[in-house]
């Protein structure tokens, strides 16, 4: 099982803290039966330049694989990319991608969106050869977005939620809901450490496999984004 959102790079961002707590979350994620992994550090464009923040994610990258060990999950680099003004524009959007595909893990302000900021989200996935996958979706839904989601959704848009979503009791049954409507496209722990936001994507798929029906489940499983570079995008 994919988890598509992760901040498991030791020093990179605001998750782990060093190559031990990195070895921990993927010992803990395996347990979980998680397979394959995201690294999604945080890109904020006002803090490096995509090419520093490819330069230092190599860095930390590359401390951690030094101590992988077999049967962890495997690790593929990516971004939790920022939204800002003018992102649709700049040049080196595709360095940002997650690994082996063309997909843009998006974070949106928390905030109500702006007509334009959904128009420039809707003119990365058109004009760029981008997959626009928004980053954990539920966090923006108390912000009444969800004709602003509709209208990226009917533009190609794909939406990622975190384990979170379906493990409180507030807001399980929505999330049942949406994956079952379709509006739910990867999932993803959103780990950060062992303590405060630990990686949970197992409790969540077992929520989920207990609420909603085998094939679709299976054909949502089907449909998740390939990051091992043998083809199906999303
Ligand atoms: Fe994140």
């Amino acid at each position: 099982m994919l988890d598509i959102h992760s901040h498991i790079l030791p020093k990179m961002d605001d998750g782990s803290s060093s190559v031990e707590e990195s070895l921990k979350l993927l010992r803990t994620s395996a347990e979980q039966g998680i397979t394959e992994i995201a690294a999604t550090p945080h890109f904020y464009a006002s803090q490096y330049s995509p090419q520093k923040f490819l330069e230092r994610r190599a860095a930390c990258a590359a401390q951690l694989l030094e101590a992988l060990t077999p049967g962890l999950p495997r690790v593929y680099l990516g971004a939790e990319v920022c939204y800002f003004d003018g992102i649709s524009r700049i040049d080196e959007l595709e360095a940002l991608w997650l690994q082996n595909t063309n997909i843009l893990l998006l974070e949106m302000p928390f905030a109500k969106w702006s007509r334009r900021m959904v128009n420039e989200v809707a003119e990365i996935q058109n004009r760029r050869d981008t997959q626009v996958l928004l980053a954990h979706i539920e966090r923006y839904l108390p912000f009444h977005n969800s004709d602003a989601l509709q209208a990226l959704r009917a533009q190609g848009v794909k939406m990622q939620c975190n384990a979170l979503f379906f493990l409180s009791w507030r807001t399980k049954r929505k999330a049942v809901k949406m994956l079952q409507r379709g509006e739910i496209n990867a999932l993803g722990s959103d780990c950060h450490n062992m303590t405060t936001r630990p990686p949970r994507l197992g409790e969540a798929i077992q929520v989920i496999q207990k609420s909603v029906e085998r094939d679709v489940w299976r054909e949502f499983q089907r449909n998740l984004p390939d990051l091992s570079g043998k083809g199906e995008r999303l």
